[in-house]
């Protein structure tokens, strides 16, 4: 068994994650605390051990899969870790091994009820991959082009994530769902909310948690959710209002002639859900949208090392293609 540990240094290890953490200040980002985190996991890179003593191109892919596994299992004690720090005093809640991932992550950031955990279930399934396109998903795939280990790799995406035009949409809509309870009430019919609606455009915003970059209807995982939503909470006032917004904003979407895809997106209902079970903390739910991400990019990099996939570089212009692209631009 080449990579067979002990357990006393796994333990050393982590312990040595969290005292990173605690060398921020308690108000720093959740994102940068679990960021942190994650970087000083890296000490137990297997890949970065192999590749210092030698180890052939054709067998990248086997210390590769050794530190995804490490990873996706460690990442929910970071998470959860930060989400105690910050809010909770520091009290920690130790893993139960006899839990499956979610509930056990639930479990960790003190949540017990099995609704929750079955809810974190699906959190996690539906977070986890983007195919490639996506800031965090390309950033994990590109830093790891450069035979930059897993951690290294993963560490870079949530940089992305980190970022308010991607991960922090989730945090976005429930903030925009809240301002609407707050200035006309729960009860607000749907004339009013038209109004809040155009409201929010005219004032040169979006409307978050609606429309998206590559779909061209409803995101499955929006509907997903939402079926979750019916058979759990189906008279939450926050849920029904989401259902409200699905009537309300694709027409005014439409109206207004440009947008691609009126339809919602799955950041529409991911905060009111988990607003529901207790975690009302929105600064803290882009860590949640990072653990479920490790999955997806850490199965990329297996693949990417498998596959043997070269270095990725962007392809660079000259000054000459620049200024004929601005000339045929303002032609236009
Ligand atoms: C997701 C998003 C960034 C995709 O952008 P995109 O690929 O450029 O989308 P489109 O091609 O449909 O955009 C065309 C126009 O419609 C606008 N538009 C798209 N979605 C909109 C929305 N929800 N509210 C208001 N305007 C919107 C765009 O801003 C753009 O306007 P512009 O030409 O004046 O710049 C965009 O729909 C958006 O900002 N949505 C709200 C934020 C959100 O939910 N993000 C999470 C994504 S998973
Ligand atoms: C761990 O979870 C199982 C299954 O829910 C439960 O029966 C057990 O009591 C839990 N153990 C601890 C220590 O919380
Ligand atoms: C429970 O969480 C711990 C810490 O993240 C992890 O080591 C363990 O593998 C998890 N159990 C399951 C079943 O995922
Ligand atoms: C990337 O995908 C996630 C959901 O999978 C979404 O919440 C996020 O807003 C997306 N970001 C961008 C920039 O498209
Ligand atoms: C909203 O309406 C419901 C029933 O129609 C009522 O029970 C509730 O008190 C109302 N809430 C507010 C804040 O007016």
């Amino acid at each position: 068994m080449p990579y067979q540990r002990n357990c006393v240094t796994v333990l050393l290890f982590q312990i040595m994650s969290l005292k990173a953490i605690d060398a921020l200040p308690i108000t720093a980002h959740p994102m940068t605390q679990f960021a942190t985190g994650v970087m000083a996991l890296q000490v137990q890179s297997e890949f970065q051990k192999a590749y210092e003593k030698g180890i052939h191109k054709s067998k990248y892919w086997e210390p590769t899969y050794e530190d995804s596994l490490s990873l996706i299992a460690r990442v929910p004690i970071v998470a959860s870790y930060v989400y105690r720090r910050i809010y909770k005093d520091g009290k920690v809640i130790p893993m139960n091994d006899s839990l499956d991932y979610g509930a056990n992550f639930s479990h960790m950031l003190g949540f017990d009820s099995p609704e929750m955990q079955e809810l974190m279930r699906l959190y996690v399934t539906i977070h986890s991959d983007h195919e490639g396109g996506n800031v965090s998903a390309h950033t994990g795939h590109l830093v790891a082009s450069a035979l930059s280990d897993p951690y290294l790799s993963f560490a870079a995406a949530l940089n992305g994530l980190a970022g308010p035009l991607h991960g922090l949409a989730n945090q976005e809509v429930l903030l925009w769902i809240k301002s609407v309870v707050k200035e006309c009430g729960e009860n607000i019919t749907t004339e009013q909310l038209k109004d809040y609606v155009w409201k929010t455009l005219n004032s040169g915003k979006v409307v978050p948690g609606f429309g998206h970059g590559v779909l061209r209807k409803t995101d499955p995982r929006y509907t997903c959710q939402r079926e979750f939503a019916l058979k759990h909470l189906p008279d939450d006032p926050l849920f029904q209002l989401v259902s409200k917004l699905y009537e309300v904003v694709p027409p005014v979407l439409t109206q207004l002639g440009k947008v691609k895809n009126p339809w919602p997106n799955v950041d529409a209902h991911s905060g009111v859900l988990l607003n529901y079970y207790g975690l009302t903390e929105a600064r803290y739910y882009t860590v949640l949208f990072g653990v479920s991400r490790s999955i997806g990019i850490c199965s990329q990099l297996i693949w990417d090392r498998a596959l043997g996939l070269p270095l990725e570089r962007p392809k660079s212009v000259t000054m000459e293609w620049l200024e004929n692209h601005c000339k045929k631009a303002s032609e236009n």
